[in-house]
């Protein structure tokens, strides 16, 4: 398995890269792509852990000697939030560079499943899927953007709110990746029950948890590190799946046919060929189907965005 992780030198790429070095299956590559000179110094640095993954750095304007024979691409490169910033601030930078880099992605490693990171996510991913249509190389089933952060979140804040072990807490996140299209199903954890007012407050913590990320770091960044960590999770997942693995699952915002919109967040079957299988998300509460309704314009608007950049 070859891994590529664009934004390799930022804040996540950086902590993304790490763990992938001490986590990916022996015999595979990992490969490192920033714009920033210090990338192949990254990557040297990271090639003194002694694990049998093995690892190397590009920088410079080309991605593509990065990509080539890439089997997943994890795409983190770009600008994140500073205080008083929403997500969709990022995206007269953001697009730019995420639709220059899958154009690489489609020339090089067309059938790589590809991870996008980059926010505004809801935005992001229908970026590239444009652009992978217009290479004539688009695969619904090879494309996500990463939840998985969401979905972290959400098991550990349920686990603090009611003294859990975290590792029994499993929770569907749906939608998208930004404020109120960010729906945790709180009503599906086994095992637990929650007040009204729990629901309500928990569901608020896990739409702005990024937010209080941000503003923690007073202007130095967005979450890096437990998005490293949740960027890991969901490539191992992929990895998993493409070794044949069975019944590996993961919520992501993927183009899985839904009824709600292009894209949509949802659990989802991995397999050799990404998503095998696109999982319903089960039956939701009164407050989640309203939730659910109440974010779909603003979800659709964020998709249609991406549409129109590319056209
Ligand atoms: P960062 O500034 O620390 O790192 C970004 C990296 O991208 C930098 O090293 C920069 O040199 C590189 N870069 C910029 N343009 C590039 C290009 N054209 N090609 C290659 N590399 C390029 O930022 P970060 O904290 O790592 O965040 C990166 C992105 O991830 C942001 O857009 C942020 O909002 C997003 N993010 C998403 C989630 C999520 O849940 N999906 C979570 C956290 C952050
Ligand atoms: C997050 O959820 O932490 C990321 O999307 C970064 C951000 O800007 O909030």
């Amino acid at each position: 398995m070859k891994v590529a992780v664009l934004g390799a030198a930022g804040g996540i790429g950086q902590a993304l890269a790490l763990l992938l070095k001490t986590q990916l299956p022996a015999g595979s590559q990992l490969s490192l792509y920033d714009i920033a000179p210090v990338t192949p110094g990254v990557a040297v640095d990271l090639s003194h852990i002694p694990t049998a993954v093995e690892i190397k750095g590009f920088s410079g304007e080309d991605p593509s000697p990065a990509l080539v024979g890439a089997d997943v691409v994890l795409i983190s490169a770009g600008v994140a939030r500073k205080p008083g910033m929403d997500r969709s601030d990022l995206f007269n930078i953001n697009a730019g560079i995420v639709r220059n880099l899958i154009e690489k992605v489609a020339a090089t490693c067309p059938k790589a499943l590809i991870g996008i990171i980059t926010n505004p996510v809801n935005t992001t991913v229908a970026i590239a899927a444009e652009v992978l249509k217009k290479a004539g190389v688009y695969d619904k089933n090879r494309l996500f953007g990463v939840t998985t952060l969401d979905v972290i979140r959400s098991e550990t804040f349920i686990a603090e709110l009611k003294g859990l072990d975290v590792k029994d807490v499993k929770v569907s996140v749906i939608g998208g990746h930004s404020g109120v299209t960010i729906l945790p199903l709180l009503s599906q954890v086994a095992g637990v029950s929650f007040k009204d007012e729990e629901v309500a407050a928990l569901t608020k913590r896990i739409q702005n948890a990024g937010t209080e990320v941000v503003e923690a770091k007073a202007g130095g960044g967005s979450a890096t590190l437990s998005m490293g960590q949740a960027a890991c999770r969901f490539g191992l997942s992929l990895v998993r799946g493409l070794l044949g693995e069975e019944n590996v699952i993961e919520c992501a915002y993927v183009d899985g046919g839904s009824e709600h919109a292009p894209l949509f967040a949802q659990p989802v079957l991995l397999g050799k060929n990404g998503i095998e299988k696109v999982l319903p998300y089960g039956e939701l509460s009164a407050f989640e189907a309203q939730a659910r309704d109440s974010m779909l314009d603003t979800l659709n608007a964020d998709i249609q965005l991406g549409v129109d950049f590319v056209k």
